[in-house]
């Protein structure tokens, strides 16, 4: 059981100024007296492709995303919603990581976080990955949830989140996850 978790950040836009990765900074921020939480870079992951590349062993990108996300105690996927859906390189990503039974996200706690331009923040996106990551058996903390709507009057210029309700709902979000973390723990090491 870990009593300060080690947790990992995905941010699902590769966006210099991105929204989500202010969001995620946010995240981390309202998570630094309980846990450390480290960004991921996976954006040289290569598009999915069983014949050239899964038949002749997983590419090192792909190892080093699954074997970050093996070794951490939970994982924060903060995206953006493209088309009502998965931007296609996080969601290529994800299928990487699925593959084998050795999957990483097998009972993984995760926490979703999502920003748009639009009101409504990413709802239909967190629809897309709660069904992604059920598939995957991860253990997807269900509330409170983390919507930011209309993002771009919410951030600085210096991508600090200027908005204390919102701050308000990721302090509250995070520290329900790391609650979640330390129940899957306790949940997983029982069998
Ligand atoms: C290809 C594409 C599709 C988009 N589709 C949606 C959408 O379905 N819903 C939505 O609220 N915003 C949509 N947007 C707008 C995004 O919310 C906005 O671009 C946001 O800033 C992206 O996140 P980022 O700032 O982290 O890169 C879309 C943007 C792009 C580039």
């Amino acid at each position: 059981m870990t009593a300060r978790p080690t947790l990992l950040a995905l941010c699902g836009s590769a966006r210099r100024a991105s929204y989500n990765r202010m969001l995620m900074h946010s995240a981390m921020e309202a998570l630094s007296t309980q846990a450390d939480c480290e960004e991921l870079d996976w954006q040289d992951v290569p598009p999915f492709d069983a014949d050239a590349l899964e038949a002749q062993g997983l590419p090192a990108p792909v190892l080093r995303v699954r074997q970050a996300i093996a070794a951490a105690d939970g994982v924060l996927l903060v995206t953006p919603e493209y088309n009502f859906s998965l931007p296609g390189m996080l969601k290529n990503t994800l299928d990487w990581v699925s593959r084998g039974a050795d999957q990483p996200f097998a009972r993984k706690p995760v926490a979703l976080l999502s920003a748009t331009t639009g009101p409504l923040g990413g709802a239909r996106v967190q629809n897309e990955a709660r069904r992604v990551l059920l598939f995957l058996n991860a253990m997807v903390l269900q509330k409170p949830e983390v919507y930011v709507g209309n993002a771009a009057s919410k951030f600085g210029a210096d991508g600090h989140c200027t908005d204390a309700v919102t701050r308000g709902f990721v302090a509250d979000q995070m520290a329900a996850f790391v609650d979640w973390v330390a129940r899957v723990q306790r949940m997983n090491a029982a069998g």
